[in-house]
């Protein structure tokens, strides 16, 4: 086809569209998110993931976390449900799912086999958006086998360290590129390779570059941000490879906001989450 495989990601006024509700909307409309993160000593990130998505126009959003982590997310995140059950161990559990429009599930939740074997019913049971970043990628380059159950469309967010243990070293972009296609081609998965210029791959193959965002956001909890974002707004935008691109897209110009307000080495993911208001205002 004459469609190039390689192309810059610009905001149109189609994409702008695709997140606008009506006047009469409920939530419902915004849709459902449940985030699945955080562990001892890293509640952190569950709690920059869920802010992400809630201030990315999520309707109603979820967050299953471990138990020490649930009061405290519960304090930071007023607006935020907890998915639990009886189980002591609620971060490993399979619960119901049946109304989440989308998953994130994988900032620190750790490898413990529970959550292997979360990691397995989702990619089995889970009909919905399913969105998986860090440690749910460490884990499917351990478990090999389960990367055979990856459903269509689903949205994996690594690093190039987390790409690597996928898909085995590389020494250049260019082989990175070649490893991208050819892995989102084979699994029929829309992968988002983290970094300066972050690259978006789709299930054709097609290759989409990202040019906002700035180094001030290589700090820890800027890609637990991301995919936050991309949960906030997956439910309206409902094309994966939209999704991934916008959020990528959202994500650097909350960085290039700080990085203007607060300078390089004050900016944080955290200041970023602020910072989103000017993303959004930009598309609104
Ligand atoms: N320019 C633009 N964007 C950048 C740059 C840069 N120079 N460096 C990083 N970023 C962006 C990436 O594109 C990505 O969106 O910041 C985000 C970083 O995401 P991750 O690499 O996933 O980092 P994060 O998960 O927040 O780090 C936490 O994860 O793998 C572990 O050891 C790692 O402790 C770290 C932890
Ligand atoms: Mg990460």
């Amino acid at each position: 086809s004459c469609v190039s495989e390689y192309s810059i990601f610009e905001l149109t006024d189609e994409v702008k569209s695709l997140l606008k509700v009506e006047s009469t909307a409920h939530k419902g409309i915004r849709g459902r998110a449940t985030i699945i993160a955080g562990g001892h000593a890293k509640m952190g990130a569950s709690i920059i993931a869920a802010k992400g998505a809630l201030h990315s126009g999520i309707g109603l959003l979820s967050v299953q976390s471990c138990p020490h982590c649930i009061n405290i997310i519960q304090i930071q995140i007023p607006e935020a449900l907890i998915l639990e059950d009886e189980n002591e161990y609620v971060l490993g559990s399979f619960l119901n799912y049946a109304n989440q429009d989308v998953i994130v599930f994988g900032p620190a939740v750790g490898f413990a086999n529970k959550t292997v074997k979360l990691l397995e019913e989702l990619l089995k049971n889970y009909k919905g958006q399913l969105i998986l970043d860090a440690d749910a990628i460490s884990i499917l380059s351990e478990y090999r086998e389960l990367l055979q159950l990856l459903p269509k469309g689903a949205i994996l967010t690594p690093h190039h360290g987390e790409f690597k243990r996928l898909v085995g070293n590389y020494s250049n972009n260019f082989e990175a590129l070649v490893q991208l296609k050819s892995f989102c081609k084979h699994h029929k998965v829309v992968v988002v390779l983290k970094g300066k210029h972050t690259a978006v791959c789709n299930e054709k193959g097609e290759v989409s570059f990202n040019t906002t965002g700035n180094s001030g956001m290589a700090k820890g909890g800027s890609g637990d941000l991301l995919c936050g974002i991309m949960a906030g707004i997956a439910p309206r935008v409902k094309n994966t490879f939209i999704t991934a691109k916008l959020a990528v897209y959202l994500h650097g110009i909350s960085g290039d906001k700080s990085l203007k307000y607060y300078g390089e080495n004050f900016m944080t993911p955290t200041t970023m989450i602020s910072n989103l208001k000017e993303a959004f205002i930009e598309i609104e």
